[in-house]
């Protein structure tokens, strides 16, 4: 499975991946998922939100057991993030089948589409609209850096985008989802554990900073006559990370766009997109307002226009408690149980079925990047215990 999937939407120049949602990579991807479940005899369906779903009996007979993940990216982003998950649930089902235990309820892989939000700048879209997080009208809002509106892109790739919405009737169906995903921090590591339990996954969000000031020559301007919104942007990335130091969060811009991006030009405008995370909702609103003051002061200082907009937000996600006290008892009560400040499907699902989440260890913690990995052997022993957590959820 890795061998046929590693290529799929790689850039040569980087190593890293380029799966954006509704991209030629991206249908590649949903072509390997539909090959995959064939090949094991599976019903492969795509659901109105784009959504793929593999099913080994009958959907409609409810209490289904699902597992699985996203196979789409972030710009240049790792092997793992995602991908560890589906394929580890297609490896767990072969598991299960060579144990020759019988399945006494339906079982589902799924690839939730667009997690990662690289293209369309809101992340796990495919699920939001399922759990009702994200209206249609709202995703009808959404466009690319292209301009393309996300329905636009759909009808591309040969999807109606016509039916997206909330699809209560099929999260009603699920009894359990319990999604594998490669750690991405090192905790794992450092505890020498090949395999953890998901607590929780910290609030985190992400707000469009848009500094306007005025374009103007980069040779005969001089500095007091000038009004350059880099200058307040870098002052706010600085603020950002004392905000997050002082608030024992993380704060990050990761993505900028300068107008009108000339060399030789004071730009016009800078729009630089935040994204902050932290363990509790105390500390993230401590974060955000303290990075959004020192930005209007800096602004105000020099002539500079902020506008300061809310693009994402998903709350604190505390998983199922009582799912997350059986994959103890299935794997051990020595598994640790670890919270993250990375974003899931299964923390957008949690709301509306009862879901966990099992870590593997990443040796370097690094992720987001084509630098993440995890040593075969751990990846073995994820199948494993996703196999004995499927085989206590599906067959018992
Ligand atoms: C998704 O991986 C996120 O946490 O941004
Ligand atoms: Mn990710
Ligand atoms: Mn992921």
């Amino acid at each position: 499975m890795w061998r046929s999937l590693r290529p799929l939407g790689r850039s040569a120049a980087s190593g890293g991946y380029r799966r954006y949602a509704w991209t030629g990579a991206d249908a590649d991807c949903r072509l390997w998922f539909r090959m995959q479940a064939e090949a094991r005899r599976l019903d492969v369906e795509t659901d109105r939100n784009g959504n793929q779903w593999a099913w080994l009996g009958d959907p409609a007979a409810g209490d289904a057991v699902v597992t699985g993940s996203h196979l789409d990216s972030v710009p240049d982003g790792g092997a793992f993030d995602g991908p560890l998950g589906v394929v580890s649930a297609f490896a767990a089902l072969d598991e299960l089948r060579a144990r020759g235990v019988s399945f006494r309820r339906p079982l589902a892989i799924v690839n939730f589409g667009d997690e990662e939000g690289a293209r369309f700048g809101l992340a796990c879209v495919g699920s939001r609209l399922t759990a009702g997080r994200l209206t249609k009208e709202q995703a009808y809002e959404l466009r690319d850096a292209d301009g393309i509106t996300l329905p636009q892109a759909m009808e591309a790739a040969g999807h109606d985008p016509s039916r997206i919405g909330a699809d209560p009737e099929r999260l009603g169906r699920i009894r359990a989802f319990v999604e594998l995903h490669v750690e991405q921090g090192r905790a794992l590591d450092l505890s020498g554990d090949a395999v953890g339990i998901a607590s929780a996954i910290w609030p985190h969000g992400r707000w469009r900073y848009d500094f306007a000031g005025e374009a103007n020559h980069a040779g005969t301007t001089r500095l007091v006559d000038r009004r350059d919104p880099m200058l307040t942007y870098a002052e706010t990335v600085l603020a950002a990370r004392r905000e997050a130091e002082l608030a024992g969060a993380v704060a990050t811009f990761g993505k900028i766009a300068v107008e009108p991006n000339g060399v030789n030009a004071i730009p016009s405008m800078v729009r630089g997109w935040l994204d902050a995370r932290a363990a509790d909702q105390g500390s993230l609103d401590a974060v955000v307002t303290g990075i959004e003051t020192a930005a209007r002061e800096h602004a105000d200082r020099h002539g500079i226009d902020l506008a300061v907009v809310r693009e994402s937000f998903t709350p604190v996600v505390d998983f199922s408690h009582a799912l997350r006290d059986e994959l103890s008892r299935v794997l051990g009560e020595k598994t640790p149980v670890l919270g993250t400040g990375a974003g899931h499907d299964a923390g957008i699902l949690s709301e509306s079925v009862p879901t966990a989440m099992l870590f593997v260890r990443n040796p370097t913690g690094v992720s987001h990047s084509p630098a993440e990995s995890a040593a075969e052997d751990d990846c073995v022993a994820g199948v494993r215990a996703l196999a004995d957590v499927l085989e206590e959820l599906a067959c018992r």
